[in-house]
């Protein structure tokens, strides 16, 4: 299997989609922060507590980029809670090694990749930022990238921070803009494909009813009630989505895949409304289509890839 490298920017979701990757037996080789959820300090803190309440002081994190290209950053603690976790309880000790080096460290794996004649597959799931400053300081290491999986965009132009951008894209348009200009094959989970995958608020309640309260638990656990509570917030119910989650369990498993379209997509970078709109072309105008949109996924194999992730055994229970 392929060296997998998991770029994040440490919210709540996030967090799901890192415990999916480990209970499915596929923890990454390497994690790469960045801002975006909250700030960067917060992710990569956020990331290295994933990483001890599932027993893995081993897995190498270093920190990126704590800024857009050319923008101001935004976060987004109003989903994510002001901790970006939604204040789950977790345990003070960070042993993994911790470096401040992402963009650097992501080349240098590329390129390895590429001397080894391998490659490395991507899993993105927040703004674009370290590929993009990968990229534009070497260029040619996205030879070394096998498939590059990203949760971010629209397929239909309906945004969640604007009315046509998602938050992901939104956070960088630039660095979106390199990264789709980029000769890689990438994989689009867009928002609207997330937003129709999700899970009843009970039933969440049942699987864990039928698990031990261990801190893994009581942590995966206080992820979904956050999730579940902003949706309730928006007058949405109760339920909870699969956005990154989405997206790892597309690496996991790229059968879970069920409809999909390829396209050229492009990034709108003008200041006003559609500022950070993915633009998307199936008919080749734009240029060669290099994207495939995921359009809809299997659920009930999303849901049981989110049970298998809460049921986890961590190494040291
Ligand atoms: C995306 O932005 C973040 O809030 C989530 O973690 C996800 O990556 C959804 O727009
Ligand atoms: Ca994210």
């Amino acid at each position: 299997e392929r060296k997998l490298i998991l770029d994040t920017d440490g919210g709540v979701d996030d967090a799901q989609a890192l415990l999916m990757l480990i209970a499915a037996g596929r923890t990454p080789d390497l994690i790469t922060t960045v801002f975006g959820n909250v700030d960067l300090t917060a992710a990569t803190r956020n990331i290295l507590s994933v990483l001890a309440v599932a027993g893995k002081p081993e897995v190498p994190v270093q920190m990126g980029a704590d800024r857009p290209l050319a923008q101001p950053a935004i976060d987004a603690t109003n989903i994510h809670g002001a901790d970006g976790l939604g204040g789950a309880p977790r345990p003070a000790t960070i042993p993994n090694p911790v470096g401040r080096d992402g963009v650097r460290v992501l080349i240098a794996t590329l390129q390895e990749a590429t001397e080894k004649g391998e490659k490395v597959d991507l899993l993105m799931i927040g703004p674009l930022t370290n590929l993009a400053l990968a990229i534009r300081q070497a260029p040619q290491c996205v030879e070394g990238v096998g498939q590059l999986t990203m949760m971010g965009g629209t397929i239909h132009g309906r945004g969640n921070i604007t009315p046509a951008a998602e938050f992901n894209i939104f956070s960088d348009p630039e660095a979106a803009a390199v990264v789709f200009g980029a000769d890689i094959e990438i994989i689009m989970v867009p928002w609207e494909t997330c937003m129709t995958q999700k899970i009843e608020g009970p039933e969440v309640d049942q699987f864990f009813a039928a698990l031990p309260d261990g801190p893994y638990q009581v942590f995966s656990h206080a992820l979904a009630h956050h999730a579940r509570s902003v949706i309730k917030g928006f007058g949405g119910g109760d339920h909870m989505r699969f956005v990154d989650p989405l997206a790892a369990a597309v690496v996991i498993n790229r059968t879970i895949v069920t409809k999909s379209q390829q396209a050229c997509v492009e990034v709108a970078l003008s200041p006003g409304v559609t500022r950070a709109m993915t633009v998307i072309d199936p008919t080749g105008r734009l240029g060669t289509p290099n994207v495939s949109l995921v359009e809809n996924a299997d659920l009930d194999r999303v849901i049981a890839l989110y049970q298998a992730s809460i049921a986890y055994d961590t190494p040291q229970t």
